[in-house]
């Protein structure tokens, strides 16, 4: 992390775990052992649990994102979310193009795009994830497919949205797996992220733009990860439920 230059981001990502109730315990824990993090803390959750989210935070420096939104303002889209009903709600960031989304929903560059976008225009900070798969980086070609992610994610977002927005490095490999990348792997993309951003806006804008690296993000192995340059900080799944582990995490982002 580089904090002369960018605010450090902690953001959990729930996926599919905990009801609303399970929710209010799980934050009623957090809220106080992150109190005094020198980072930005953000839990997102489940859309059914963002309400009691909200509410248990309230007056926090916790922050609360959706896993997801649509494009659309509103109409026929059964089962999806728009962004000003998250809005509405209070949540302030959101998670995009996430890569179970991407693997079990149909997910691809081109609704990422449309819904970072319409994320932007309704003022939530979206979280926009891009990653390889294992057989992509055993075939060499990771900074190929991370630059056409990020130029396919965020084409036509301009300079002041793209300052608006979080990007997490998430290697498909990594995700869930207990297989973290080494601190040079996450360094080395985080990095190459960074100079695709600068290629695409300004060396200015890139430095500014927060940069994570999620997958098997934990308690032990978080400060190595981000005493990386480029690494800005993380989106944590597995350890992001237990309330320790995620505030140990936030702890070793605050040095
Ligand atoms: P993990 O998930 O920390 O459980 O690997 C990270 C993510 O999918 O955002």
């Amino acid at each position: 992390m580089d904090k002369t230059k960018r605010k450090a981001v902690i953001a959990g990502n729930w996926k599919m775990n905990k009801t609303p109730s399970e929710a209010k315990e799980l934050l009623t824990a957090i809220v106080p052992a992150v109190k005094d993090a020198d980072c930005e803390v953000i839990a997102c959750v489940p859309y059914v649990d963002l309400s009691v989210a909200i509410e248990t935070t309230k007056g926090t420096n916790v922050k609360i994102g959706a896993e997801n939104c649509h494009w659309a303002e509103k109409g026929a889209f059964t089962g999806e979310i728009s962004t000003g009903m998250l809005k509405e709600m209070g949540v302030e960031y959101v998670v995009l193009g996430h890569s179970e989304r991407r693997q079990y929903f149909g997910e691809t560059d081109e609704t990422v795009n449309k819904r970072t976008k319409a994320a932007l225009a309704a003022g939530l900070k979206p979280i926009v994830c891009v990653g390889e798969l294992l057989w992509e980086r055993e075939c060499d070609i990771t900074e190929e497919v991370i630059a056409r992610q990020i130029k396919l994610d965020l084409f036509d977002v301009t300079e002041e949205e793209v300052l608006n927005t979080i990007i997490a490095y998430e290697p498909v490999w990594a995700i869930g797996t207990g297989k973290t990348a080494t601190a040079e792997q996450a360094e080395e993309v985080c990095g190459f992220i960074r100079s695709t951003l600068a290629k695409l806006y300004s060396q200015d804008v890139a430095d500014a733009v927060t940069i994570q690296y999620g997958g098997s993000m934990n308690d032990c192995n978080a400060d190595e990860l981000l005493s990386k340059k480029d690494v800005d900080g993380g989106l944590i799944g597995g350890a992001s439920l237990v309330a320790e582990k995620f505030a140990a995490i936030v702890k070793a982002a605050s040095k």
